[in-house]
């Protein structure tokens, strides 16, 4: 199993570390414009390889995309992040002309390839390269839900005053401080509904807190976060490399599915060797469905500034 991580910042690089420990691909490449930089983070990692216990080879390349032919899956990362009061959306104007021309080069050289857009703003990024690439459908995944679903978690957990592997909820929806919607009926701390447990008033402020999630992180830490966005893609490219057939919250091509065609937006999908193998549909109640609408439109609004 050959993956291509696009990127070597931050998230890229801390992605490239947990797909290495995990120890379930045999090779790695990073790939990025500045010179010499993934080839440095390549060896760095690789120098942790006797230490951490893994045997993935990871290898770093400036801008060479024949070094990542034959990859299997590619993690697409490039483009600016945020700073602190910027929103995700702003960032379109630079991150998709990135995100077009690398997924373009990737797929040149690997043209079975599995994409995982992490750039923002996610959604419509995934969307530009469906727009871009015209490949299948489950062939693009894009990673916003599962980070989103880790911070619902942390902050329910938060809440409950328990440990994260107590509780169990999801995000679905646009990857932006307004858009998610974290399930707050349908989250459960071991199989109970938190309902039990907190208050609607603790429930809404665990909900708001997850929504600007990154947003507080950036202002934070200057820059938009690393570790949790890393950690979010290798779960998502171990359960294709792995077939687990996982079920994540992530950003899908619908067409038809919540009501919604022609977008890209964050729903339940089972991940394995395919891809994106089936959205799974939920029952959701008037309110919940009110709130897709609202935030499909916002990610609509977003994809009409795209030049496809
Ligand atoms: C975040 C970025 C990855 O939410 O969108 O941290």
């Amino acid at each position: 199993m050959k993956i291509t991580v696009v990127g070597a910042g931050a998230v890229g690089a801390s992605c490239a570390e947990y797909i290495a420990i995990k120890n379930f691909a045999s090779e790695v490449v990073i790939i990025d414009i500045k010179e010499n930089y993934a080839e440095g983070k390549a060896m760095d990692l690789m120098q942790t390889a006797s230490l951490m216990g893994f045997d993935t080879k990871i290898t770093g390349s400036t801008n060479d995309y024949s070094k990542t032919a034959g990859s299997d899956i590619a993690v697409i990362t490039s483009g600016i992040p945020r700073k602190p009061g910027m929103t995700r959306e702003e960032l379109i104007g630079i991150n998709a002309g990135i995100v077009k021309s690398v997924t373009q080069s990737v797929i040149e050289h690997s043209p079975n390839v599995i994409f995982i857009v992490v750039s923002n703003p996610m959604d419509t990024m995934a969307y530009l390269t469906h727009k871009a690439l015209g490949i299948e459908k489950n062939r693009i995944i894009g990673m916003g839900g599962a980070l989103d679903s880790a911070r619902f978690k942390y902050r329910l957990a938060e809440a409950l005053g328990c440990p994260s592997s107590d509780v169990n909820g999801m995000v679905i929806g646009g990857h932006s401080d307004t858009g998610m919607i974290p399930l707050t009926r349908l989250a459960v701390r071991n199989s109970i509904p938190v309902s039990k447990f907190l208050s609607e008033e603790r429930l809404n402020k665990v909900a708001q807190d997850t929504k600007v999630g990154g947003a507080t992180l950036t202002k934070m830490l200057g820059t938009s976060a690393w570790y949790a966005p890393g950690a979010a893609v290798s779960s998502m490219v171990q359960a294709i490399a792995c077939d687990q057939k996982k079920m994540f919250a992530c950003s899908a091509l619908l067409e038809g599915e919540y009501g919604l065609r022609d977008i890209s937006f964050g729903v339940p999908c089972i991940i394995g060797k395919g891809g994106i193998e089936k959205i799974v549909a939920l029952d959701l109640n008037d309110a919940e469905k009110a709130k897709i609408q609202e935030s499909a439109a916002a990610v609509k609004k977003t994809n009409g500034l795209l030049d496809v």
